[in-house]
């Protein structure tokens, strides 16, 4: 777990919720909702109780990606998340349907990321998968600062734009001593549906190179596939095709890795924080 930052209010731990993964990116568009969607279905398909909050509160697309959009019920205080292919699920996109868009400011911001994370009946989870807008702005300062972030995962392309902007994200986390579990590269190839041939759309190598030059870890390449985002479209995340399907399969592989640097990072001692005067 991310340690108290002095100055800071500290940092209580959700009831019932032992994990929590933040997927974040410097760049948009990269597929930080692909694969935070995908990795939870897969996490919920490998056995792990798992919950997604949608923290992209200007532009929340899980409810699309998920294939749900209902207004949750609340009983007293406590908004009952929604559940969706086993995976519970909490989005501004359920409370504010349509495309009208919200125009907040800093602080109802952080009101709303509290009420996600300690508003929302959970439950017991072993994974709470966190959906961060794109950027290093206030939604992911108020959630690193307020909440026990367990580790990051870095999204990025191959490609030098998207790179130079997954630093920036590696480190913000650094400095707020979240530990960034990987670097996942998505979009990493396509492959030729004619003749099977890997082509390098973004570049290529970029991102492991990237996590060796940052010491961070990799946690691997993602395909370009029009079946992902096919997926996303139709909320029907493609890991639901669960893990022996071909398609899927680098997604199966991702949350697995992941569940190993979580437990890494879960049995590492936390970071000593010095206050200086
Ligand atoms: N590996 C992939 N193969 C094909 N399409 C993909 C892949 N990853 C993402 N996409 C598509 O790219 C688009 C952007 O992805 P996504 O919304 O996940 O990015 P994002 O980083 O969350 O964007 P934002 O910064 O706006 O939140 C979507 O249409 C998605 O379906
Ligand atoms: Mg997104």
């Amino acid at each position: 777990m991310s340690p108290n930052q002095p100055g800071q209010p500290p940092k209580l731990p959700i009831p019932g919720v032992k994990n929590l993964i933040a997927v974040g990116s410097g760049k948009g568009g990269v597929g930080k909702t692909t694969v935070a969607v995908n990795l939870a279905v897969g996490l919920a398909k490998l056995g792990y109780p798992t919950g997604l909050m949608d923290a992209d509160v200007y532009g929340p697309n899980v409810p699309l990606m998920m294939g749900i959009n209902r207004t949750p019920m609340a009983y007293g205080e406590r908004i009952q998340p929604l559940d969706q292919y086993g995976v519970k699920l909490m989005s501004m996109g359920f409370l504010n349907p349509g495309d009208k868009p919200l125009v907040w400011r800093g602080p109802m911001l952080h009101s709303v990321i509290q009420q996600f994370l300690r508003g929302v009946d959970w439950g017991q989870l072993d994974y709470l998968v966190i959906d961060l807008p794109p950027g290093t702005g206030d939604v992911q300062l108020s959630l690193i600062q307020t909440a026990p972030v367990t580790g990051a995962i870095v999204v990025t392309t191959p490609s030098d734009v998207s790179l130079e902007d997954a630093r920036k994200a590696i480190h913000m986390f650094n400095q707020v001593k979240v530990p960034v579990l990987g670097l996942v590269e998505n979009m990493s190839w396509l492959k030729c549906p004619h003749c099977n041939e890997h082509i390098d759309v973004f570049s290529t190598g970029g991102g492991s190179r990237t996590a060796k030059e940052m010491g961070v870890n990799f946690l691997g390449e993602l395909p370009l596939d029009p079946v992902v985002r096919i997926g996303g479209d139709t909320g029907r995340p493609v890991a639901m095709r669960g893990e022996s399907d071909e398609r899927a399969a680098a997604f199966f592989a991702l949350a697995k890795r992941t569940v190993d640097r979580v437990a890494v990072e879960s049995a590492a001692p936390a970071p000593q924080i010095t206050i200086e005067d």
